[in-house]
């Protein structure tokens, strides 16, 4: 069932949970996420990064795949077509396109800007019952061409942008996007804690989902966190079960060069992937 966050969001900050954003990029993993999500009778959020939805064709061309998939494999368990890191002018052009949720990332802007900008997003939204995301202190990492360096939010800033109500507020406190070096400092639960005080009942989202241990994600969720992304987790292992199966040389026997044959494995490691990170979050029979 297509919803908006709305109600997930708020569900997860009551339950003391949090819901699995994970970001897509084709058919496999639309798939792959909606039947976990069903099997494991959990709400979910499909990311759409700016990139993938170029590279699936386009905005209207990710809804009909999400729409018709969800139809056609009876999906009841509620699912948000969330934009991921959505610039301005994408953060439109996702919402005409049919999205149910969008990130506005304005966290490269000065906070008055990020404010100004951010408003306009939330109007335009409020108007079709779609919910915003929106980000102060960039996520550290690489993420479509988007650097960021890893700031810790400012919690007096936090709050400006929560006030002008947002459904979900992301907030850097350093985490950052794919794998984490070495040398991590781990999460600042300090900041964490004070963005919770001054935002309330705010569902915070922890970005760069990716890598970082159980006991740091359980205490982020105690700490108001109710959406985790997760994006390159998946990748991995979709690339090492695709490297397995081809490296074992299964391409190469009977009709092993189907691509349905080839890209089996990974579909299936992206399913026990979502499946680890949604026990994990706790949003197993929370549909
Ligand atoms: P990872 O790729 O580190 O899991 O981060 C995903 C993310 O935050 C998408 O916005």
């Amino acid at each position: 069932m297509l919803v908006s966050a709305k109600k997930m969001m708020a569900d997860a900050v009551k339950g003391k949970y949090a819901v699995g954003h994970f970001n897509i990029n084709n058919l496999e993993w639309t798939k792959a996420i909606l039947l976990t999500a069903q099997e494991n009778n959990s709400p979910v959020m499909l990311g759409v990064s700016e990139g993938a939805g170029k590279y699936m064709g386009g905005y209207r061309a990710v809804v009909g795949l999400v729409k018709g998939m969800i139809e056609d494999l009876s999906i009841t368990v509620p699912v948000a077509i969330h934009l991921d890191h959505g610039s301005y002018e994408g953060a439109k052009k996702a919402m005409e396109a049919g999205f149910s949720s969008v990130m506005f990332d304005g966290s490269h802007y000065d906070i008055d800007e990020n404010i100004e900008k951010t408003k306009e997003i939330i109007a335009i939204a409020r108007a079709q019952g779609i919910t915003v995301e929106a980000e102060v202190g960039a996520i550290g990492g690489e993420e479509d061409g988007v650097v960021g360096a890893g700031e810790l939010a400012d919690p007096q800033e936090c709050k400006k942008i929560a006030d002008l109500g947002v459904e979900m507020l992301a907030a850097g406190i350093g985490n950052i996007h794919g794998k984490y070096p070495a040398n991590w400092n781990g999460l600042d639960f300090g900041i964490l804690a004070e963005i919770k005080k001054l935002t309330g009942d705010m569902p915070l989202v922890l970005h760069g989902g990716t890598g970082i241990p159980v006991d740091m994600i359980k205490e982020a969720i105690s700490l108001g966190v109710a959406k985790i992304n997760v994006n390159t987790e998946c990748q991995l292992s979709f690339a090492a079960a695709t490297r397995k199966y081809i490296e074992e040389g299964k391409d190469l026997v009977g009709k092993g060069y189907d691509p349905r044959k080839i890209l089996g494995p990974g579909f299936e490691a992206i399913k026990a992937t979502v499946k680890e990170k949604m026990e994990i979050f706790g949003s197993v029979n929370k549909a």
